[in-house]
């Protein structure tokens, strides 16, 4: 690839070397796709939810197809923060890429005690995941109002210095009062959306299709909704914002830098088509080159609004 156009963007203090970065739950620890393509290509990746202790989620059936879209209520399994600190971080960190750590918990000391431990390590940014519709206890509770953000967020802030982006969720009042909320608490980044809660029935058996009863819908069903809350807290923030929900093409990536964001996460494409990060940058090359773009980070709020 030649060196123009430029597709380097900045979140805050980290560099991407392009703004495609493998969203949460939806490339594992990069284990699984390092065969399949060059990760070190990739503008990031963020790890599944890791969680102080480890979790087995819930029981299945935890996936549903819909349409345009899944529900999935996985319920956060992961090998605990120990293990992810151990294994899995070198691992991702041995890519060549930038590595964000998505964190959940059920306290706000659990939060703490991550962004404490994850602070001694080598880890690029940490990604506050205050939006998991799949859990019992905390997570979605955080990140469903303004003071829920800004309680969580002032008190985890002081316990680290690496970059804190705060995952919200869409299932919400109105996105730009959460995002305004962590912004004002030292947030560097917002990272929006996390999945819409959800429901699917099998009326045979008149019971959800999903063992949990709810689960969080994404995939391209969420792409419109996702996209007007990007361009709501662009319009209320400052910080960067990683937008991301239903992005299939490099298109779908385009519209959300365009609506605002800097940099964007690919979820569930990934598990429809396994190049799909590799796809969608070449596709955000190509496109750039031929508007004759030198830089992809200009095009972040270029949206010409009616
Ligand atoms: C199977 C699955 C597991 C997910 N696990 C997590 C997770 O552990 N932490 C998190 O913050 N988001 C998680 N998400 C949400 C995605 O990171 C993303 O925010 C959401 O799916 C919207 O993007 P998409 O439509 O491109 O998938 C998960 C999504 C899916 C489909």
């Amino acid at each position: 690839m030649s060196t123009t156009p430029d597709l380097t963007v900045r979140i805050g203090a980290v560099v991407l070397k392009n703004p495609v970065i493998a969203a949460s739950g939806t490339f594992g620890f990069g284990r699984e796709m390092a065969d399949v393509f060059d990760l070190s290509q990739l503008g990031g990746i963020c790890s599944k939810g890791v969680t102080p202790e480890p979790r087995v989620g819930n029981p299945p059936p935890r996936v549903a197809e819909t349409a345009s879209g899944m529900l999935n209520s996985v319920g956060l399994q992961n090998p605990g923060l120990e293990r992810f600190v151990s294994e899995e971080l070198p691992f991702m960190k041995s890519l060549g890429t930038v590595v964000i750590a998505n964190i959940a918990g059920n306290t706000v000391e659990d939060y703490q005690a991550m962004c404490r431990r994850l602070d001694a390590t080598d880890v690029d940014a940490i990604e506050l995941n205050l939006s998991c519709p799949n859990v019992k206890e905390g997570c979605m509770a955080f990140g469903s109002t303004p003071t829920g953000v800004a309680g969580l967020v002032r008190a985890v802030r002081p316990m680290t210095r690496k970059p804190l982006w705060v995952k919200l969720t869409p299932n919400t009042g109105d996105i730009r009062e959460t995002s305004i909320a962590a912004e004002a608490s030292g947030a560097d980044a917002v990272s929006l959306v996390n999945t819409l809660l959800g429901m699917a029935i099998d009326i045979r058996t008149r019971r959800p299709v999903l063992r949990n009863n709810t689960g969080g819908l994404s995939g391209p069903a969420i792409k419109p909704v996702a996209l007007r809350m990007v361009h709501e807290a662009y319009q209320a923030v400052g910080i960067p914002i990683v937008g991301m929900g239903g992005i299939l093409t490099g298109e779908d990536a385009i519209e959300f830098l365009l609506a605002g964001a800097t940099a964007v996460q690919v979820g569930t494409a990934n598990l429809v088509n396994p190049l799909a990060c590799q796809d969608i940058m070449d596709a955000m090359f190509r496109y750039a080159k031929e508007i004759g773009l030198e830089r992809i980070a200009d095009l972040t709020g270029a949206l010409r609004i009616w």
